[in-house]
C-alpha cells in the first residue's frame, strides 16, 4: 500500500480509451460458466482483484478455468460435479462475489465457508442469508448470518416468492441463483429496476426466465449449457473518464466498448441534464449486452438533482458525479442514495471529507449529499479508504486542482480497473 503524487497542470484531455471490461458482467461469466455444463469461452473479461476473487474461488471447487489476458475459458460438468474446497473461498474485496457464491453454493450438495477482506467483513449480508434461510439454506455467520465469515451446508431448497426491501442485484442475484436449484417457481419483485445482467445472461445460457416489469420468475431444475459471452466495457469505468472530459479544459475524448445496458445508464442521463456535450454512438449488437462508443467534450454545466429510480442506474459513480458537481453552477442534490453507506466504504462520508479537503462546498445528508459549485478545487492529500472508486474519484479531481494531490494506497484501484493510470497517461500526454 504506497502513496501516489499527482502532479497535473490542468491539461486538456484527448484521445480514445478502450474501456476495459465490465465487472458484474465478468463475475457472472465465471459463476455461469462454471455451474453451466460444457465449455464457456469469455472474452473482454475484466482482469481485475475482484474478479480474479471470483476465479480463486471457483478452482478451489475444482472447476477448470484458463485465463488468457481477456479470454477465459471455463470446462464444467455442472454444479454436482464441483468438489468440496479444502481451504476457505476468500472473495477478497468483492460483494458480488460474496453475496452471489452465498446463493450458488446454498443448493449445492458441498460445505464450504466464505471470508473476505476487512471491508467485506463489515458489509452487511443478512440481505442475502435472510431470503435464503427463508429457502432452507443452511447458513451460519457472524451476528446471526450479518457478516462474514459464513459457512454454508449445501442443502435442498423450497422457492420463494420474496420482495425486496432493498434496491440491490446483488441481492436478486443471489435468490435468483438458488432457485436454479430449489423446487418449485421463485418470484423476485424489486422495489427498483436494479441491473438486469444476471437475468440476461441466464437466459443466453438457455434458462428460461421472465421478467415483467419489477417482476422475476425462474423455475428451479433448469439447466445451463456452456456458452460464448461477450463482456462489454465497463460503463462504471468510463464514468471517470466522462467526467474528466467534462471538467479539463479544451477537452475531447472518445470511450469505446461501453456497455450501454439501460440499468446501467444513469450516469449518461445526469450528463444530459447537467447540459454535457456528449455523443452516443450504438454499435451493432453482436452481445446479449448493447455496446457502443461515447464521446464527451469539455462542458458548461449546470446542477441538478438525482434521485429515486435513477439511484440504482448509477449507484457506482455517484462519488465521480459528486465530482462533477463541484464544477457545475447552481445546486446539486443527491438524494436517496442511502445504500452508498454499506459500499466499500461509506460513500458519503467519503466523498465529503476528500472533496472538502480540495475545496468544494459540498455537504452531508442522511441519504446522499449536496453540492454548490462551481469551486475551483485546490491540492491536497486524500484517502482512498481501501475503496477504488474513492481513489479514482481523486485521480480525477487532481486533473483540475491548482496543486497536487496525493492518494493513499492507490493500488485499491485495481479492483475494478487496473490500467486506469495508464489510461490517464494517455489522455493526458499531447
Ligand atoms: C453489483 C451490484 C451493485 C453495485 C456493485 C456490483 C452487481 O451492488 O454497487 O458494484 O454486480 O450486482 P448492490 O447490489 O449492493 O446495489
Amino acid at each position: 500500500m504506497s502513496d501516489k503524487l499527482l502532479n497535473f497542470d490542468k491539461p486538456s484531455l484527448q484521445g480514445s480509451i478502450k474501456i476495459p471490461g465490465d465487472k458484474s458482467v465478468s463475475h457472472r461469466s465465471i459463476m455461469f460458466g462454471a455451474i453451466a455444463e460444457g465449455t464457456t469461452t469469455v472474452e473482454g473479461f475484466l482482469q481485475s482483484d475482484d474478479c480474479l476473487s471470483t476465479i480463486d474461488c471457483f478452482s478451489k471447487l475444482g472447476v477448470d478455468i484458463k485465463v488468457e489476458e481477456d479470454r477465459v475459458e471455463i470446462k464444467s460438468n455442472g454444479i454436482s460435479t464441483w468438489k468440496e474446497p479444502d481451504e476457505i473461498l476468500y472473495t477478497g474485496n468483492s460483494g458480488t462475489t460474496t453475496r452471489l457464491m452465498l446463493g450458488i453454493l446454498a443448493g449445492s450438495n458441498i460445505s464450504s465457508v466464505l471470508i473476505g477482506d476487512e471491508s467485506i467483513q463489515k458489509r452487511p449480508m443478512k440481505r442475502v442469508t435472510e431470503p435464503l434461510k427463508q429457502m432452507g439454506a443452511k447458513l451460519i455467520g457472524r451476528a446471526n448470518g450479518q457478516y462474514t465469515p459464513i459457512s454454508v451446508e449445501g442443502s435442498n431448497l423450497q422457492a420463494i416468492h420474496y420482495k425486496m426491501p432493498v434496491a440491490s442485484a446483488q441481492v436478486k442475484s443471489a435468490i435468483l441463483l438458488a432457485a436454479l436449484n430449489a423446487e418449485g417457481e421463485t418470484i423476485v419483485e424489486e422495489i427498483e429496476t436494479t441491473r438486469d445482467h444476471t437475468e440476461k445472461m441466464l437466459s443466453h445460457f438457455g434458462v428460461n426466465i421472465q421478467v415483467e416489469d419489477r417482476m422475476i420468475r425462474l423455475h428451479g431444475g433448469q439447466k445451463l449449457t456452456g456458452t460464448h459471452v461477450i463482456v462489454p466495457g465497463d460503463i462504471s469505468s468510463a464514468a471517470f473518464f466522462l467526467v474528466a472530459g467534462a471538467i479539463s479544459p479544451k477537452s475531447r475524448l472518445e470511450l469505446t466498448n461501453v456497455g450501454l445496458n439501460k440499468t446501467r445508464t444513469g450516469i449518461i442521463d445526469v450528463l444530459q441534464s447537467m447540459g454535457a456535450s456528449l455523443t452516443i454512438d450504438i454499435s451493432e449488437n453482436t452481445s446479449h449486452e448493447l455496446i457502443g462508443a461515447l464521446t464527451i467534450e469539455t462542458s458548461d454545466l449546470k446542477g441538478t438533482t438525482i434521485g429515486g429510480d435513477l439511484i440504482p442506474r448509477l449507484i457506482d459513480e455517484i462519488p465521480v458525479i459528486a465530482l462533477l458537481a463541484t464544477q457545475a453552477k447552481g445546486k446539486t442534490i443527491i438524494k436517496n442514495a442511502e445504500e452508498l453507506k454499506v459500499k466499500e466504504t461509506n460513500r458519503i462520508d467519503a466523498v465529503v471529507n476528500e472533496l472538502r479537503k480540495l475545496g468544494a462546498n459540498i455537504t452531508p445528508t442522511e441519504d446522499g449529499m449536496i453540492i454548490e459549485g462551481p469551486t475551483p478545487l485546490h491540492g491536497g492529500e486524500l484517502l482512498t479508504y481501501g475503496d477504488h472508486r474513492i481513489g479514482m474519484m481523486a485521480a480525477i479531481a487532481a486533473l483540475i486542482t491548482e496543486g497536487s494531490v496525493s492518494i493513499d494506497n492507490h493500488e485499491c484501484i485495481a479492483v475494478s480497473y487496473p490500467n486506469f493510470f495508464e489510461h490517464i497517461e494517455k489522455v493526458t500526454k499531447q
